[in-house]
Parts: structure tokens; C-alpha cells; sequence
């Protein structure tokens, strides 16, 4: 990654806590970064007050301004290229993103998944794991693709699931280790530790054979 501070554009469609996470961790000095942009599908997100709260450029296009999905990710692209990121993150970005607006973008776009992949890509995750009865369930950080949520895994959370849970106990759960896991995740992806070579992750320069786990708080290989 860039010898100056990198430039990070954030991705967000809602709440923005993930989004928080990574300012904070910004303005307490864990990570050497800077938020230069947020963007969005959804005027009234959170995220979009949190961004302007810290006095970073923020906005949302409407979906049904635009012909169909191309046209809608080529302009949300273009606000993002912009602000000249070395670094794309989507933090709970609701929206699917088409291949050819992808592509300019591999190797420097990121997304957290609340599940363990490849177990459960797409929605209700929390819903799903609860049904299949899963021991374990986590979130993941991983490159994305044009592939939903399948695009090479760089970390993970693990949490245990417990008798009892709803969707919305095991959802907290997992949300307590996104904020780390994230801020961790970055840490590496902006020290320019962590890349994308032919399709897999690398650690200062070798291969990942599995994820990076999270562990008190801290990703371990
Ligand atoms: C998180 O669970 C994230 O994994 C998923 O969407 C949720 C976003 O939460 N992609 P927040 O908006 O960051 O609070």
C-alpha cells in the first residue's frame, strides 16, 4: 500500500457501527489510516451521520435514479475513485456490486460478512446458522469478488453459539468481534502486509493456508 497514510472509502448501507469501529480506531491511533469518503444506497443511513460527524464526505445515490444496476454502481464508483482510495471497504453495504464495476477495484476491496465463510453468504445469516444448528458461527473479512460473499477469506471471528440464543443474542455476539476483527484485518491490509496475489491471500508475501483467526481480540495466522 501507498508510503503516505492510506486513503480508505467505506461502503455502508445502515447503522454504521463497523464504520465507528474503524474511525475510532483511527482516532486513538491503532490504525494509520484516513476515511476519506462514505458512500451509500440509502440517504437516512446511520453510517452517513457518523462519516459527516467526523467531518468526512459522505453521501448516498438513489438506486431508482439510474437504469438498472451497471449505471447505479458505475456512478457510486465513480464518487469513491473520487476521493482517490487506496482502499475500498464495504461495512454492511446491502447492495450487490456487478463485475465490471468490480474490476478496476481487485485486490483493493474488502467486505466483513457476518458468518463463517463459506458457511451461509447472503442475508439472514444469524436465522440460518441458528436453524442448520451450528456449534460455531463468526464473521468474516474477505476480498470481494463479483462472486456474493465468495471472494478469498483474509480473517475470521469465531463465537460459539448457546442454548437458548435468538437471531438477534447471536447477532451481538458476533458483532462484539467485527469491530476487531476489522480494525485488525486493516491494520495488516494498510501496513501493505496482507495482498491479493492470483486469487489468494497473502501474508508478507506468502500464502495464507487458512485465515487469519482473531483471537483476544488480535488475528493470529
Ligand atoms: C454487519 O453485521 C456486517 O457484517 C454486515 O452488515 C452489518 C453491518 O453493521 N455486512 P454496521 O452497519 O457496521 O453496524
Amino acid at each position: 500500500m501507498a508510503e503516505r497514510t492510506p486513503r480508505l472509502a467505506v461502503l455502508a448501507s445502515g447503522r454504521g457501527s463497523n464504520l465507528q469501529a474503524m474511525l475510532d480506531a483511527i482516532a486513538d491511533g491503532r490504525l494509520d489510516a484516513r476515511v476519506a469518503g462514505v458512500f451509500g444506497d440509502r440517504a437516512k443511513a446511520h453510517a452517513l451521520q457518523r462519516a459527516r460527524d467526523a467531518g468526512i464526505e459522505a453521501g448516498a445515490l438513489r438506486p431508482r435514479d439510474y437504469a438498472g444496476r451497471d449505471e447505479f454502481d458505475a456512478a457510486l464508483f465513480a464518487r469513491v475513485a473520487a476521493v482517490q482510495p487506496d482502499l475500498v471497504v464495504c461495512a454492511g453495504y446491502m447492495r450487490l456490486l456487478g463485475a465490471a464495476a468490480l474490476a478496476p477495484w481487485a485486490g483493493r476491496i474488502i467486505n466483513i460478512h457476518p458468518s463463517l465463510l463459506p458457511d451461509f453468504k447472503g442475508l439472514d445469516t444469524h436465522a440460518r446458522a441458528l436453524a442448520a444448528g451450528v456449534a460455531e458461527h463468526g464473521a468474516s473479512v474477505h476480498y470481494v469478488t463479483a462472486d456474493l460473499d465468495g471472494g478469498p477469506v483474509i480473517a475470521q471471528a469465531r463465537v460459539p453459539v448457546h442454548d437458548g440464543d435468538d437471531a438477534e443474542a447471536l447477532a451481538a455476539r458476533v458483532l462484539d468481534t467485527e469491530h476487531p476483527l476489522l480494525v485488525g484485518s486493516l491494520q495488516l491490509l494498510c501496513a501493505g502486509r496482507i495482498t491479493l496475489r492470483d486469487d489468494a491471500v497473502e501474508l508478507d508475501g506468502r500464502p495464507l493456508g487458512a485465515p487469519l483467526q482473531l483471537a483476544a481480540n488480535r488475528l493470529l495466522s
